[in-house]
């Protein structure tokens, strides 16, 4: 039997690399063959299944289930894509019993990995999600939009999107703060919540400095 890890890394890969290269109108050569220039896609989901192995024992989800449905929660994702109808999770929710089929994940718990994926979307909630296996991977993949990674790879694909100069950072991260403020009222479980608020600490303090460091002394400051 394959290790059901090493399925959803590889299944996750195989979307993420040509999505992103596909996007980037640009790859590079490497030992391993051509990689987009940043694989965005992947390395935020690197990040969410690390919050996922945090959060699921702190809040006393299975750590299966939410390890497997963090991997998996935006794999039929594409880069650019500004449908009025978004069926990310949807989509991603179908193709889960393939990923997994073969391997040694629990067939029984593969409905509440579909639950999760289906409902992760949304910067906001009006309510809190259950069962806690489902809250948790919203609170993981939200989490992941907070933290000083979400700065690294809000930066890294920057450039995919058209030109980056440091003032459009600095105006994008300034808008951002309000979400992530949103974000971290909405938190399901308690760890995540704490966490939301340590991290939008950071992230305020972040662009306080950045804005402090552009401002130009030569022009009047607005009051
Ligand atoms: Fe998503
Ligand atoms: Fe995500």
């Amino acid at each position: 039997m394959n290790s059901w890890r090493k399925a959803c890394e590889e299944a996750l890969r195989a979307h993420t690399e040509s999505d992103g290269i596909r996007f980037w109108k640009l790859s590079h050569p490497t030992e391993a063959g051509l990689r987009p220039v940043f694989d965005y896609r992947f390395e935020h989901t690197l990040a969410v299944v690390k919050l996922a192995r945090w959060l699921a024992p702190l809040a006393g989800a299975d750590p299966e289930v939410v390890e497997c449905a963090a991997w998996l929660h935006d794999c039929r994702k594409f880069l650019g894509d500004v449908q009025s109808k978004d069926s990310h999770a949807m989509d991603a929710s179908k193709v889960v019993p393939g990923i997994l089929a073969g391997t040694d994940f629990p067939a029984d718990k593969i409905p509440a990995v579909r639950h999760a994926i289906e409902r992760h979307v949304g910067l906001r909630l009006a309510h809190p999600l259950s069962p806690v296996e489902t809250a948790c991977l919203w609170d993981a993949d939200k989490l992941s939009k907070i933290g000083a990674a979400s700065l690294v790879h809000f930066v890294a694909i920057g450039g995919a999107f058209g030109p980056v100069d440091t003032a459009g950072i600095l105006e994008k991260g300034e808008r951002w703060l309000g979400l992530a403020r949103t974000i971290t009222d909405s938190m399901n479980t308690e760890p995540a919540r704490q966490e939301a608020e340590r991290r939008l600490a950071f992230l305020i303090a972040h662009y306080g400095q950045l804005r402090r460091e552009w401002n130009d002394p030569m022009e009047p400051s607005i009051p």
